[in-house]
């Protein structure tokens, strides 16, 4: 096993073979003297609860790239954001954006995502021919986000694809070097943009999450220019590609189990645990990693300081040691677990916001688009990345829209 199985078109197609490669081959998989892989569920899951496995993305970048390329701009921009650090810093800006994002409650979240929804169905209502990516799956997610950053959504628009191609840059696999300098300037249009608008923000601070960046610096710590960008980027990127693709992920494993969409068609109070399971079979974040700042032992392996392990979440999703029928859809499934969110102290802060899109936006569809044929579709193109997992394009036929 090599790491170009994981940049292959016949991966980004269907990743879940190599995943099972991966747990056939053991646990933990090394791919040179201090990397590792796994797709083993429960290794998963005691790994991200160790607080001995710890973010460090430059030892992952040198791994993979060389110690030239931890200096570009891509990386350096990861290594500022929260996600990416590890206690104290961690948890202090964890903490405050928490409340930040509760103190709004999910009720106005819901109202606001269901308002975004019937609006965007609305504006494609009667087409005989349209793309649900383009129209629905994409612009939904980051017309919340920017409510919730307070940006124009005109804006969030706009940068979506520099969102996009910043985030190529997390695929296991390195990317080539015309990828890397295409995540650079995307990372750098981000950048510019971030800036002014914290700059802006200074003078005319609210109950946004780049406001509360920025009172947290007003508060006397340790926040600089650049973090409040690098954390407000996060915030945006992290906040509309993940959800916009599992919209489709979702509908793309629906179609592939008629059974199931018939079951849920018929009791949309299903929906809530259909999206569990959903995120189960096709999740769009398939990866995360870890490196291991000293020894440690777990069950009967040993991992050594600095090793560095990707964790497969999409492979141990499919775990048949954890799940009966692991490659079947079961939206009645007992317990499709949390992995998806990952877990630990980095557990996805988008968790409950991104459940909630979810959710109103498949009942949206199902419930507005009552003849859409998700079965029976022609394979769907599936995007040349590893990690966000999405469709390019998810074209609905004359669908009848109410
Ligand atoms: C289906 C949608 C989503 C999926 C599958 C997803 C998945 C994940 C995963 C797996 C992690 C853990 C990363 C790690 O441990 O290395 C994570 C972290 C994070 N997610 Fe999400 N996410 C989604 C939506 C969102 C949304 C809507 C937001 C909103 C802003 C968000 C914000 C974050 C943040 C800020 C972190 C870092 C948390 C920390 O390090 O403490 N996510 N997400």
């Amino acid at each position: 096993m090599k790491l170009s199985d994981f940049s292959s078109s016949a991966f980004f197609e269907n990743p879940y073979p190599v995943y099972e490669r991966v747990r056939e081959a053991g646990p933990l998989v090394y791919m040179g003297p201090t990397l590792a892989l796994t797709a083993s569920y429960a290794l998963v899951e005691a790994l991200l609860l160790d607080r001995r496995m710890v973010k460090q993305p430059i030892a992952t970048v040198r791994e993979r790239y060389g110690e030239m390329a931890t200096h570009e701009p891509v990386f350096e921009a990861f290594s500022k954001m929260f996600a990416s650090m590890n206690p104290p810093a961690h948890t202090r800006l964890r903490t405050l954006l928490t409340k930040a994002f509760t103190a709004r409650g999910l009720e106005p979240i819901e109202r606001l995502a269901q308002d975004v929804a019937d609006r965007l169905i609305d504006t494609f209502v009667g087409e005989a021919d349209v793309d649900l990516v383009e129209h629905f799956a994409m612009p939904f997610p980051i017309e919340i986000i920017c409510r919730l950053l307070d940006l124009p959504v005109g804006d969030g628009l706009t940068l979506g694809e520099a969102s996009s191609a910043m985030l190529d840059a997390l695929d296991v696999a390195p990317l080539t070097t015309l990828g890397l300098a295409r995540a650079n300037r995307a990372t750098q249009q981000l950048q510019e943009y971030f800036r002014t608008v914290v700059q802006a923000r200074r003078s005319r601070i609210g109950n946004d999450l780049i406001s509360a960046l920025i009172r947290a610096e007003a508060g006397g710590e340790v926040l600089t220019e650049d973090e409040i960008i690098s954390n407000a980027m996060l915030l945006f990127t992290a906040g509309h590609e993940t959800t916009s693709n599992m919209v489709c992920n979702a509908l793309v494993a629906l179609g592939r189990h008629p059974d199931q969409l018939s079951m849920l068609k018929s009791d949309l109070s299903l929906v809530p645990k259909a999206v569990d399971e959903c995120m189960r079979l096709e999740t769009s974040v398939q990866a995360i990693s870890r490196v291991a700042m000293e020894s440690l032992v777990v069950g009967d392996l040993h991992i050594s300081e600095g090793t560095i392990v990707f964790m497969l979440l999409g492979g141990a999703n499919r775990d048949p040691a954890r799940f009966s029928f692991p490659d079947r859809l079961d939206i009645r499934r007992a317990d499709a677990g949390k992995l998806s969110f990952g877990g630990g102290i980095h557990y996805c802060l988008g968790a409950r916001l991104a459940h909630t899109e979810l959710s109103v936006a498949l009942r949206a569809i199902l419930t507005r688009m009552p003849e859409l044929r998700l079965e029976d579709r022609s394979p769907p193109i599936w995007k040349q990345r590893g990690n966000l997992r999405g469709v390019e394009k998810f074209p609905v036929g004359p669908g009848r829209i109410r």
